[in-house]
């Protein structure tokens, strides 16, 4: 459902200074990096895809804890956005949502059948989206059992396979389903779904292929709502929109209409904290493997993040950090605990042990960072990791 208040922010929102590190906090005081969730953001972000949906309802993606920023907390500030049907991939993601949102009208567990058994599904209020034949005839078996027990027919949604070959009836077991149509017998189509393989590429012919393709199977399935969309999926058009949208990633504040502006606004801050500062001067390298050669001389700031938090070895020399309103270049390796910054051109009071230093924030956009690191938003959000301190604004 969309909350009929869902006025679109007409554009992208001006950046957040974000909120201080968390001061007089022990645990903030330990921390070696502060990660900050503004919820209000991600609320503004689920009433920007309604209003984008234009009265279709809209479903929240919050699989992989909430990509990685926290199921728990996510999931009920989507909730009082508006949000009532949420998907996530895996059984066990569905029974922690349920139990911190037993208010959720749905959750669907798109992995399906295969996540775990039928009985668990029905006893957590969860519902399966069916992914083969054999899951069907499954959710058949379960409703035929619940069928003794008066309970009504069990609801499921199917998952059709247009194009993007991983999940869902591929063609040939959608012609059986379409001749036998008795084997959905006691199943509640809640809604026939597909998914989008090419959707960040609008001009990507598939996209229209796999449209073609969803509209033809829902003629030759008994009559349900549909859902095909996600994140850049809701930006295709109303063609593409249906029933109900599935996006996930945008409301994380990742870009889904790639090579344009960010519609959406940044969710996440995260904040490193300088441990040292040294002066150095050519020659001397720093970091594993000696990849970086100072040219002359150099400060550098050592600050304590590294891959093992997430923060992803492939930004070896190639990402960057904001100190004070300086770009600062990551030098040297990443390594487990560690980054090394070139401070070098940075104002000289900024750069102190127990300074924070932006590594995803207001002029750092998680894009970016993915793009330094040659990957996507998406695995920069779920691979953030679990030794930061964690903020959650608003909400
Ligand atoms: C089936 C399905 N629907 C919706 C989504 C949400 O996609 P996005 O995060 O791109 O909005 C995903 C994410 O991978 C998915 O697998």
């Amino acid at each position: 459902m969309c909350p009929s208040e869902a006025a679109a922010p007409g554009g992208p929102s001006p950046s957040d200074p974000g909120p201080g590190p968390g001061q007089g906090d022990p645990e903030a005081a330990r921390a070696g990096a502060i990660l900050t969730i503004d919820l209000d953001a991600l609320a503004e972000n689920y009433r920007r895809l309604c209003a984008e949906l234009n009265g279709v309802p809209c479903a929240a993606v919050v699989k992989a804890d909430g990509y990685g920023l926290g199921l728990t907390r996510v999931a009920p500030a989507l909730f009082r956005a508006g949000a009532r049907s949420f998907f996530v991939a895996q059984l066990g993601e569905a029974i922690a949502l349920r139990g911190a949102l037993p208010e959720a009208a749905q959750i669907y567990v798109l992995n399906g059948l295969a996540a775990g058994p039928a009985a668990e599904f029905q006893a957590q209020r969860v519902v399966p989206v069916l992914n083969s034949l054999g899951e069907v005839a499954d959710w058949r078996r379960a409703a035929r059992q619940g069928a003794h027990q008066a309970q009504h027919e069990l609801a499921a949604a199917l998952h059709v396979d247009t194009g993007i070959s991983r999940l869902g009836l591929p063609a040939g077991e959608l012609d059986t389903l379409v001749a036998e149509p008795e084997r959905l017998e006691g199943i509640e189509l809640s809604h026939v779904m597909s998914h989008l393989a090419c959707a960040d590429a609008p001009e990507h012919p598939l996209n229209a292929a796999q449209l073609a393709e969803f509209r033809a199977a829902r003629a030759r399935l008994p009559a349900a709502p549909a859902s095909f969309a996600n994140s850049s999926g809701i930006f295709l058009g109303p063609d593409y929109h249906f029933d109900l949208g599935r996006p996930g990633v945008a409301l994380y504040g990742i870009n889904p209409t790639p090579g344009r502006p960010n519609p959406m606004r940044q969710v996440v801050r995260l904040q490193g904290k300088i441990l040292q500062v040294r002066e150095i001067d050519a020659p001397r390298t720093v970091g594993y493997g000696a990849t970086h050669r100072a040219a002359g001389p150099t400060r550098v700031a050592t600050v304590a993040v590294g891959y093992a938090d997430g923060y992803l070895r492939s930004l070896s020399n190639r990402g960057s950090a904001w100190l004070g309103n300086q770009r600062v270049p990551v030098v040297g390796r990443v390594s487990m605990d560690l980054i090394t910054l070139d401070v070098t051109g940075a104002a000289p009071d900024s750069a102190h042990p127990g300074a924070l230093v932006d590594l995803i924030g207001p002029e750092l956009p998680v894009d970016d960072v993915a793009e330094a690191a040659g990957t996507i938003g998406y695995e920069i959000l779920t691979a953030l990791g679990q030794r930061y301190h964690r903020v959650y604004l608003g909400g």
